[in-house]
């Protein structure tokens, strides 16, 4: 089949998670990888809770390995994410003081981000930091460093890299939602004071029979106040049993978003939640649900796959 990154305009990566286990085993896997795809990400190597399972401990093994595999094929790494609320190791404790929290959260980002200086071509700084409504999520962050915890993480990552490009980071405002107009204004607000942001990701977990309101539109208002956008974690979930209608279904939410994407002339990269549906998360969190990838279980392409050739090739 047609190789989707040698169809990309020159100025959108296209890329995709990573899943570990599947990289180390699969021949296949690594293969289709390395010939669809320009970039990657950690779909969990790099969280902290990997990182750091203890205090005194970090684990770079499985992160350096995807580095080292991404600069040997010349894959752009994307790396993900310094601050999640999902992803705080369990021995951080919320009754330590805010200042040995903030600390520790300038450590570990001061930490990571040095390690692989150079080597990222843009981290996702915060990840999901807003609620439904678009008001500040409620996490052990908003509550023991207030607000300015957003922009200190810019700052931290961007002392500790300043070539690399800082994304916020979120699901749910792809399309014109409340929390997309939330995310609006906390990323004016955040460049009126200098913060070093380049990006916003906009995550693209999407559900076979729903399609996000305007997304074209949506990006390109971002895109108005001067910051790129990309699409960071795409896939198409469908409700089991599979059909031909619904892959149809599926294969056009796929092309809607990588139309939008497209669309706005400063969206940098086009980025998939894992490319087969052998290693989708989807199935461990949302039962009944599935077959949300761009390739099947046996890593073959399916209906979506051709159809964003076929966009591509008709441009
Ligand atoms: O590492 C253990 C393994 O030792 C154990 O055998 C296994 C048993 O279930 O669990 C393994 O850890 C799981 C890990 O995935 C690796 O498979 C965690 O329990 C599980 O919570 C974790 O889920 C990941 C989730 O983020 C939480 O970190 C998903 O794979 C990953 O796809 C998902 O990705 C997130 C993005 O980071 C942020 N945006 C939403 C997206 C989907 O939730």
């Amino acid at each position: 089949w047609p190789a989707l990154r040698g169809l990309m305009p020159s100025n959108v990566r296209i890329g995709t998670a990573v899943n570990g286990q599947a990289l180390a085993t699969n021949a296949r896997y690594r293969a289709v990888l390395t010939s669809d795809f320009n970039a990657v990400t950690a779909e969990n190597a790099m969280k902290w809770g990997q990182l750091q399972p203890t205090r005194d401990t970090y684990v770079w093994r499985a992160s350096d390995d995807l580095v080292a595999f991404a600069q040997e094929n010349g894959l752009a790494m994307y790396g993900h994410t310094l601050v999640w609320h999902h992803s705080v190791p369990p021995w951080v404790s919320e009754s330590w003081s805010a200042e040995e929290l903030r600390e520790l959260l300038k450590q570990y980002i001061t930490t990571v981000v040095s390690r692989y200086r150079g080597k990222i071509w843009a981290w996702d700084v915060v990840n999901e930091v807003l609620d439904e409504d678009g008001s500040l999520r409620d996490t052990i962050w908003l509550r023991k460093l207030g607000p300015d915890y957003i922009a200190d993480a810019f700052r931290w990552a961007h002392a500790a890299d300043p070539d690399a490009r800082l994304f916020i980071n979120d699901y749910g405002a792809e399309g014109r939602t409340g929390k997309a107009d939330g995310l609006l204004r906390l990323i004016r607000k955040l460049r009126a004071t200098g913060v070093p942001i380049h990006g916003v990701g906009f995550q693209g977990h999407l559900q076979w029979d729903k399609q996000p309101v305007d997304v074209a539109g949506n990006l390109q208002r971002f895109a108005d106040l001067g910051i790129p956008v990309a699409i960071t974690e795409l896939d198409v979930r469908i409700q089991l049993p599979m059909t031909p209608e619904k892959l149809a279904r599926q294969a056009m939410l796929y092309e809607h978003m990588l139309a939008a994407c497209l669309a706005v002339s400063t969206c940098e990269s086009f980025t998939l939640w894992g490319f087969t549906d052998a290693s989708s998360w989807i199935p461990h969190n949302y039962p009944g649900y599935g077959a949300a990838c761009l390739f099947d279980t046996d890593i073959r392409p399916k209906l979506a796959h051709s159809a964003l050739v076929r966009a591509l090739r008709e441009g």
